[in-house]
């Protein structure tokens, strides 16, 4: 594997670790080739022409209007309906978001409601704010909701006095499962959250990686009346590091959030990168710029999928319908933690399933996760992904069978 590639020397500099002789698939990180270097530059000098000193001073609150205007847009092509620009805040990233809305609508001590498995960092934003997870009950197949059981446990946890002030969901192209939500339980979903007087945080970050077809109806589009908050970011699709993301919802939900003392004191957030992104976007540079990277990472993850079924035959999957990641079911229990060292040795990494867990095991969903693992095939290229099911099939063949 090139190293340079992946870290060009740049350990104090960016978050991802080069481990020599490993292919990992463990990251959820775009491919340094994908990144889009030059044309970001051009519309980075665009953007000083054209707005001068409003480029670099602060910026106003709920972010500039030309990228609400945009956003709001696009979300009407991606997604069922476009979306008011006063009813967008623009955050630095879709985790920024999260944090932002634990800060405006919860408080410490207070349950929330994820799936299991769920994003494992935002389990640790939570835990910031003092937030305790508490997992949905998972339906028949394991990877949707049984909202009904939920709700029983919910309004018990209510009658013994817990308060339940957020759910927290991820919707479309889940990470990890690559999952979307179904269109049933998401309108039960939107019911409970009423009946709990919670907002619902949608995280919609994978949206515009689409990989067969449409993404599906967001939760907020589906159910406007109700209280979803939708977070989403462009790290995915542009760069990680212009932190830029955003809140989607009605004024009650994004109202206090664009009013707090944070964006009042610093003004908007990521708010030149921001502009510069309009930019980027005119005269549909976002459209090619999307368009490019749903053929290379379809490309990736058919490599990968090809490999698994050629070189790991007793490895089960679905093919996500978008996102970036592969939600693999091992023959036994335990092999998706075991399997890690092993993996290892033979020079591949992946995350076992039990990273994802909520914390709370009160569903019972643990001894499942630990027969799970997470491929990413955002990172390495379709040769390094080939090589990588080789080298787990290497080691789920070799030292697995006992
Ligand atoms: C589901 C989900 N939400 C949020 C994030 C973080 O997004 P951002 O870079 O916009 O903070 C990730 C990144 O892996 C993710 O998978």
């Amino acid at each position: 594997m090139d190293a340079d590639r992946h870290d060009p020397g740049g350990r104090e500099v960016i978050q991802y670790r080069h481990r020599s002789g490993i292919l990992d698939l463990g990251w959820g990180h775009p491919d340094p080739d994908l990144l889009p270097a030059d044309e970001w530059s051009r519309a980075w000098s665009r953007a000083v022409r054209r707005w001068g000193h409003q480029l670099l001073t602060y910026g106003h609150g709920p972010g500039p209007i030309p990228f609400r205007r945009w956003l709001g847009e696009r979300l009407g092509e991606t997604d069922a309906h476009p979306v008011d620009p006063d009813e967008i805040v623009v955050t630095a990233g879709a985790s920024h978001a999260l944090d932002l809305l634990a800060t405006a609508h919860t408080r410490r001590g207070d349950l929330v409601l994820v799936q299991s498995p769920t994003y494992h960092l935002a389990m640790r934003i939570l835990a910031d704010h003092g937030l305790v997870p508490m997992a949905m009950t998972p339906d028949r197949g394991g990877l949707g909701i049984d909202v009904a059981a939920t709700a029983d446990r919910a309004h018990d946890a209510c009658a013994r006095g817990r308060r339940i002030s957020m759910i927290y969901v991820v919707g479309t192209f889940a990470n990890p499962t690559g999952r979307s939500l179904a269109a049933d339980q998401g309108a039960a979903l939107a019911n409970l959250a009423e009946e709990l007087g919670a907002v619902i945080v949608e995280d919609d970050t994978y949206r515009e990686l689409a990989l067969a077809g449409d993404a599906p109806r967001s939760l907020q589009s589906a159910h406007p009346s109700s209280g979803v908050a939708r977070i989403g970011s462009l790290s995915k699709v542009l760069a990680p590091a212009l932190r830029i993301g955003w809140i989607t919802g009605p004024v009650e939900i994004v109202g206090p959030v664009s009013g707090g003392g944070l964006l009042d004191s610093g003004g908007g957030v990521s708010h030149a990168n921001a502009l510069t992104a309009v930019e980027f976007a005119s005269g549909g540079g976002f459209d090619s710029h999307v368009a490019t990277l749903r053929e290379a990472y379809r490309g990736r993850r058919d490599a990968l999928v090809a490999g698994l079924h050629r070189h790991c035959p007793d490895l089960d999957f679905e093919i996500p319908d978008g996102g970036w990641f592969l939600w693999v079911e091992t023959p036994k229990v335990g092999q998706g933690t075991d399997w890690s060292t092993r993996a290892e040795r033979q020079g591949v990494a992946f995350l076992p399933g039990t990273t994802f867990a909520p914390g709370d095991d009160s569903v019972g969903t643990r001894a499942t996760l630990e027969q799970r693992i997470r491929l990413s095939f955002s990172l390495l290229s379709t040769a390094e992904l080939q090589e990588a099911a080789l080298r787990l099939g290497r080691a789920f063949s070799v030292d697995g069978r006992d």
